[in-house]
């Protein structure tokens, strides 16, 4: 071989191997690429806050779209009990375009711990599942205030009191209510319109349904607002709207 003849072919095997490495640099690339767009689109539409919301026991799952979400996105919905391996469809909830699905009747052993998780799908790319915190009724729900009725009375006023109903029908179909589940009280808050609008004195601490509250001067306005209170759980509920009368 002369010289020349050995550069020349030494050139050849550099250009090969440039070729060859150069191909799978760019083909390696470009797959990379490919997937990690399309892992950062899974990621951008992946929905966010997954969580139950729940008031006397209507449990339902809440959660925001991924921030790369436009309006052609649909959600998918499945729950478990702690524990089991395996996750359930919510049919009426799967392919849905609202961010919220009821589960009411899905979580209703209410001393069960519970999971939702929610995907989605937009433009052909599934996000992830993104999944809730342990959701336990009997422990996380929050419960409602009680109805309430005044009549006015002499020098005093009656309330008649009605605990929240649970959303779990007898078999007759009326809702039971609230007090199937806690032994809860009810706090009665006076508001006397001659003083300040904001200070409530508590009347009455206990599980009657009917209380009155005696001792009131007459014509004089007098409202009241109630709350639930649940001490197992150290936990009151809001207050009821205000109602008002005029003691005889
Ligand atoms: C959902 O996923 C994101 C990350 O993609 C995370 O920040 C968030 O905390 C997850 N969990 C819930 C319950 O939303
Ligand atoms: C109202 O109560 C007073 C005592 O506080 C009593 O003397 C009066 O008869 C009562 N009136 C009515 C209408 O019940
Ligand atoms: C739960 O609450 C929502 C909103 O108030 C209501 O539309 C739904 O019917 C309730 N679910 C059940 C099972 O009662």
């Amino acid at each position: 071989e002369t010289i020349q003849e050995k550069d020349w072919k030494y050139k050849l095997l550099g250009a090969i191997w440039i070729g060859v490495s150069t191909f799978s640099f760019a083909s390696g690339n470009s797959y990379s690429l490919k997937v990690s767009g399309n892992q950062e689109l899974q990621e951008l539409i992946k929905p966010q806050k997954v969580e139950f919301h729940s008031l006397n026991f209507n449990n339902t799952l809440h959660w925001q779209p991924g921030r790369a979400a436009t309006g052609d996105i649909i959600y998918f919905v499945q729950y478990k009990v702690y524990g089991q391996s395996q996750w359930k469809n919510k049919e009426e909830c799967w392919g849905i375009r609202e961010v919220f699905c009821d589960l009411t009747h899905q979580t209703s052993e209410i001393r069960e711990p519970y999971y939702g998780r929610v995907k989605s799908l937009s433009a052909g790319v599934h996000s992830d599942w993104n999944t809730s915190s342990r959701f336990t009724p009997w422990r996380e729900t929050k419960i409602g205030p009680p109805s309430v009725n005044v009549t006015p009375g002499n020098k005093s006023i009656k309330l008649k009191l009605q605990a929240p109903n649970s959303p779990y029908a007898r078999r007759r179909g009326s809702k039971i209510p609230m007090t199937n589940y806690y032994d809860l009280l009810y706090r009665v808050f006076l508001i006397n319109n001659m003083l300040n609008e904001k200070t409530k004195i508590l009347a009455y601490e206990g599980t009657d349904k009917v209380v009155k509250i005696e001792d009131l001067k007459p014509e004089v306005s007098y409202c009241v607002v109630v709350a639930t209170y649940l001490p197992v759980l150290d936990r009151s509920s809001v207050y009821s709207s205000k109602k008002c009368t005029v003691p005889l």
